[in-house]
């Protein structure tokens, strides 16, 4: 052989020898390099509040487990402490346990715990607009100008509480329908609930046969659900890969556009009949601010944020009030004695005819204790909304870094065993002292602070107002041969899961 061609073919072998090695190396040298950017990462401060190992890349992720995650973490709370901190991909959380800590991050301290964190499917769909995700200067514009917009379009007045009664006797008449057979009362309700805040923000309400609204809520509550499923998890995690794969996180985004592009079709039609002088709704009251700040470069007023903002207000404010109202009808299905009670009050104050009002709440101590009871046990947002730490802080002797998220864990709260007497068990004598209402500290489904819920009242109202009609109209039992129960859907709210019910109507109630 010519020496030549040995010596070339050992110098390629040594080539590739050499480059497969480089390439080794550099495999494992970025692999070494991620597992110490991941420590890093993981690696917690000084006075950190204490939690359990993570794993590397995926925090507590799985540890946490899918079914059971809830007892895993009474655990750890237990051991730990009522700061624990989690991981969660790159996310460093703390979850918070116990009023006094709760009062501390949300009240007393709440200058530090006022942002949100990012969310990436919230980033995809709403950038950083909108008001119940967004922060700092543009999230102050966007909730001051919801909180005065409710309160003109009649929150606290007569209107607002006239059109709840309105819509309540629509319900009515949509369940009447029914005969007393059993039904499926989801998405009668949603409509119903929902017509409230559109008549706020889009001037109008909706029948409950108009198929495209129907098709709206659908969108709305498979959202609500779809958010807790493993694909939309991992998508919190890495979006930047779960971007190329299919799965429900797609459907979630395909759902979130078009319920947007509902939103925009409607602010334009608004914007073709616009007339500034007469303001009929939250997008015309918006479109006025608008042109008010045209001039304003650093104005949050703008049609982006005029599309976030109404899309924040219309899911905010229908999958949880007709959630805790679905609940409501649940529960007192399931005690009948409770219902009686609940009827029996309403007779001897209201009667079977006049349509009742807020001004009969104070009347009816045992009707609002029931609803107060039917929110402890539906605790429909167990771990609150998630806020951020905005300036690195301490709590409890502990240090929190700037951006720890936090969970302020309301079914602690709501299921106290040192505060509630049956903390499991529905029982609207929480609410009650010597057959009067009471206040109870330990009740924070709103939450607190200066980030509370804006549509605390306007829920209330309606809570009261189509719950009180409703069960003045009719009694709602199991169907026959049917058995219900309590289980429960995951989502960005907990409800119920699929069931029917009968309305029978009272034969007490005239009309
Ligand atoms: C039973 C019904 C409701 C419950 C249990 C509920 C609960 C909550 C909770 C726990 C938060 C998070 C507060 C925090 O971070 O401290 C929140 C925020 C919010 N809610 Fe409600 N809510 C209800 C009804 C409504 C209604 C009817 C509206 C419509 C006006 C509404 C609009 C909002 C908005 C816009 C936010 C975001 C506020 C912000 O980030 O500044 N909610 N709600
Ligand atoms: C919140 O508290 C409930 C009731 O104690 C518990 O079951 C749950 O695991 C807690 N969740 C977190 C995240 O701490």
């Amino acid at each position: 052989m010519d020496i030549r061609v040995f010596l070339g073919a050992l110098g390629s072998l040594a080539a590739a020898l050499w480059a497969g090695f480089r390439l080794r190396h550099l495999l494992l040298g970025a692999v070494a390099f991620l597992f110490i950017a991941d420590f890093l990462k993981r690696r917690r401060p000084k006075n950190y509040p204490p939690g359990p190992r993570s794993l590397p890349f995926i925090g507590n992720f799985l540890q946490l487990g899918f079914e059971q995650s809830h007892l895993k973490l009474q655990e750890l709370v237990k051991k730990y402490g009522n700061l624990l901190s989690l991981q969660f991909g790159y996310l460093n959380g703390v979850t918070v346990t116990g009023l006094p800590l709760i009062k501390e991050v949300l009240v007393h301290q709440e200058q530090n715990f006022m942002n949100r964190p990012m969310i990436p499917m919230r980033e995809r769909i709403f950038k950083n607009y909108g008001v119940l995700m967004s922060n700092g200067q543009m999230w102050k514009e966007q909730r001051r100008f919801v909180l005065t917009t409710l309160r003109n379009f009649g929150l606290g007045k007569k209107s607002l509480e006239e059109r709840i009664q309105e819509e309540a006797r629509h319900l009515i008449a949509a369940i009447e329908e029914e005969k007393g057979q059993p039904f499926d009362p989801h998405f009668k309700i949603n409509n119903a609930v929902s017509n409230i805040i559109c008549s706020v923000t889009f001037g109008e309400r909706f029948e409950y046969q108009d198929g495209q609204f129907q098709e709206l809520l659908k969108w709305l509550d498979e959202v609500t659900y779809m958010e807790t499923s493993m694909q939309c998890q991992l998508y919190s995690l890495f979006p930047r890969i779960m971007k190329f794969l299919p799965g429900t996180h797609q459907m979630l985004i395909r759902n979130w556009e078009n319920l947007k592009l509902f939103i925009y079709c409607t602010i334009e039609e608004h914007k073709r009949d616009w007339n500034p002088a007469e303001t009929r709704d939250f997008i015309d009251a918006y479109l006025n601010e608008i042109a008010k700040n045209s001039d304003n470069a650093a104005s949050s007023f703008h049609e982006e944020n005029l599309i976030c903002s109404t899309l924040d207000l219309f899911f905010a404010g229908t999958e949880t009030t007709s959630t805790t109202l679905r609940w409501a009808l649940l529960y007192l299905a399931i005690n009948p004695e409770i219902q009686e009670k609940v009827q029996a009050e309403l007779n001897r104050v209201i009667g079977p005819m006049k349509q009742p009002s807020m001004a009969d709440r104070e009347h009816l101590p045992y009707t609002n204790a029931v609803i107060h009871e039917v929110q402890r046990m539906a605790n429909i947002i167990p771990l609150n909304v998630p806020r951020e730490v905005s300036a690195d802080t301490t709590v409890a002797g502990y240090y929190l870094p700037k951006g720890t998220l936090i969970m302020t864990n309301l079914t602690a709260l709501h299921r106290d065993p040192e505060e509630w007497a049956t903390p499991d068990t529905f029982n609207p004598e929480h609410f009650l002292e010597n057959g009067q209402f009471k206040k109870r500290e330990s009740f924070l489904p709103f939450s607190i602070g200066k980030r509370a819920c804006p549509g605390e009242q306007l829920a209330r109202t309606e809570l009261f107002i189509f719950f009180t009609s409703l069960l003045q109209k009719f009694t709602f039992r199991p169907p026959k041969s049917e058995k219900l129960s309590l289980q429960f859907r995951m989502g960005i709210t907990i409800s119920p899961v699929k069931h029917r019910l009968c309305a029978i109507p009272r034969d007490d109630a005239a009309g």
